[in-house]
């Protein structure tokens, strides 16, 4: 037995040296503030999530990411795992409390629980006339603001590991995580990287909350964050490329496995941050996948997957 099911993904925690730059990078991309004190800036999504982005001032550094337990037993015995903290207050904008964990890599993930929700943001409407409901927006036109893509929820966070199975292992079983799809590359043995979801039994959740590759250097390869559809994934890139500044990663593109249409980009100080809309849904009762890695296995469509980006990672 796991010892815990965490439900979700909550926030990834970033250290930057300038959080003027930093918040204007994520309001980019498309999140808004949610919080800023002297030295820490916490950003939010159109969602009731308080933050899903933490900054804290200082040299450009990892500083790990955060699930969302079950409840206040779960962060009881997650306290009770190898190095792992008591269960604390979080002296935060939020609130709540957590407990802070090392992973095989000495990466901070933390389990938290009873953090403050917000009031929703307005999203843009976007209503479209394609498959069978064709007159679902009839005699009304669409015309999209040009703008920020609307960053909903966080979806997934990825670490570059050098030891698969052991970073895998220590997941799995803390967290709960099911395998959604393992990838081989040579012989079915040799897993090169993991896609695993939350166990919340018949709910449906994101095909992938953690992803994890195999790599000569470990450390973070990218956060993920959901925006409204389509339109958002483009306009978001739009609006990013007008900016003249931001280094592009990967995109657009659809997904394999997961089958988000995706978009990746940098902040200032390198650290990926992925854009995706439409995900697979999967429950507890879906059988784990093992597939050969090969061409097309991380996208469906669009550009495959940079050579830059497989052994990407920054700490
Ligand atoms: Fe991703």
């Amino acid at each position: 037995m796991p010892v815990a099911k965490v439900t979700d993904i909550a926030f990834g925690r970033l250290q930057s040296p300038d959080l003027d730059l930093a918040e204007e990078f994520l309001a980019d991309f498309g999140m808004a503030r949610a919080a800023r004190t002297r030295d820490v800036l916490y950003m939010r999504g159109t969602d009731a999530a308080h933050h899903l982005h933490v900054t804290h001032r200082g040299e450009p550094k990892f500083l790990g990411f955060a699930f969302y337990a079950s409840n206040e037993e779960e962060l009881a015995r997650l306290a009770r795992v190898e190095g792992a903290s008591p269960v604390e207050s979080l002296d935060e904008p939020g609130g709540g409390k957590r407990v802070r964990l090392r992973d095989p890599h000495g990466f901070q993930i933390e389990a938290v629980y009873g953090i403050e929700k917000l009031a929703l943001l307005p999203v843009r409407r976007n209503v479209v006339n394609t498959g069978p409901e064709k007159l679902r927006r009839a005699g009304e036109l669409t015309r999209l603001p040009h703008g920020p893509a609307q960053v909903k929820r966080m979806g997934h966070g990825v670490i570059a590991t050098s030891d698969l199975p052991k970073t895998l292992a220590w997941y799995r079983d803390t967290f709960g995580l099911l395998c959604s799809d393992d990838v081989w590359s040579g012989e079915p043995a040799n897993l090169v990287s993991s896609f695993n979801r939350c166990d919340r039994g018949d709910d449906y959740v994101d095909h992938h909350v953690f992803f994890t590759m195999k790599g000569p250097k470990p450390g973070l390869n990218h956060f993920s964050y959901e925006v409204r559809d389509f339109d958002d994934v483009m306009m978001g890139h739009e609006h990013l490329k007008g900016k003249g500044k931001y280094k592009h990663m990967w995109g657009i593109g659809r997904h394999r496995l997961g089958s988000q249409i995706f978009d990746y980009w940098c902040d200032p100080w390198g650290r990926v941050h992925e854009h995706w809309t439409d995900s697979d849904v999967l429950n507890a009762r879906a059988a784990p996948g093992l597939i050969e890695a090969g061409k097309g296995t991380y996208a469906q469509w669009g550009e495959s997957m940079p050579a830059r980006f497989q052994t990407y990672a920054v700490t």
